[in-house]
């Protein structure tokens, strides 16, 4: 393209630019922003809207949209196609695929953990690792089976968040209420007699608190069913002196199943 500016003055502008700090090229043609302003919606300071009024919305709209693809699905089958179509969460980017649930929906007890690990991420089911190996013999110890056929032996297992944060990092409040409708809708489809809060995240997402040491063993509600807030796995890997506890709460909820069969 051909400059009205000669070769010196065009220069010694680049050198200027450069000495204000500029250290990138934008574009290689010209842009004319005062055609542009025309189009261009109002910036925050020129528009009359309070700032966090202009933060907000997209928040706002990225819930309203899961929760209106969530509570469209009528089926299991279809709030996976759902959550597999949602592009409003960060981390599906980062990670190698969706992991959705494990086990048997027809099953009494269903399992919310936390999100997907490496493993997790890489098999594309929840609960593979240690912590899954673990969580599979804590299980067997009170007959329960996530490969059972019989809803009365079955677990159903899935996570607050369907795919792996970076780093393993904990999941943030934002990406835990972004994916709450699904989580919700999840566990009304599935329907089971109880739910089994695995960890903090999960007693997040559930009860909307914290503090598993606090509330392990006692039950609560969670998403309109009797709800049973455990250590998660990892943290007994990490914890051996909590599995005593844990033995606890596990017979706590074989002993719940008895009375409820
Ligand atoms: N931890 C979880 O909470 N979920 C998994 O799926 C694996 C590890």
């Amino acid at each position: 393209m051909e400059s009205a500016l000669d070769y010196d003055t065009a220069k010694a502008l680049l050198e200027w630019q450069v000495e204000l700090g500029a250290d990138e090229a934008l574009s290689e043609a010209p842009v004319n922003r005062y055609a542009l302003d025309a189009e261009r919606p109002k910036s925050r300071a020129q528009s009359k809207a309070p700032p966090t009024a202009a933060a907000k919305p997209a928040e706002i709209d990225a819930v309203q949209a899961a929760r209106a693809a969530a509570n469209a699905a009528q089926d299991l089958a279809g709030l996976r196609a759902a959550l597999q179509e949602f592009e409003h969460c960060d981390l599906k980017r980062g990670a190698k695929q969706m992991v959705f649930a494990d086990g048997n929906p027809a099953a009494r007890v269903m399992i919310i953990g936390e999100a997907p690990g490496r493993d997790e991420d890489r098999i594309g089911q929840p609960f593979v690792g240690a912590a899954g190996h673990l969580l599979d013999r804590m299980l067997a110890a009170i007959g329960l089976d996530r490969k059972s056929d019989d809803a009365a032996s079955a677990v159903y297992i899935t996570n607050v968040l369907p795919w792996r944060p970076p780093q393993n990092r904990d999941p943030k409040p934002d990406e835990i209420a972004l994916l709450l409708p699904f989580l919700t809708r999840h566990v009304a489809l599935a329907g089971p007699d109880i739910v089994i809060l695995m960890g903090n995240i999960s007693c997040e997402a559930g009860l909307g608190k914290r503090g598993i040491t606090r509330l392990r063993g006692h039950w609560a509600e969670a998403f309109g069913r009797p709800a049973l807030p455990m250590f998660h796995p990892a943290y007994l890997l990490r914890t051996p002196q909590a599995k005593r506890e844990a033995w606890a709460d596990l017979l706590e909820l074989k002993a719940r199943l008895e009375r409820k069969s």
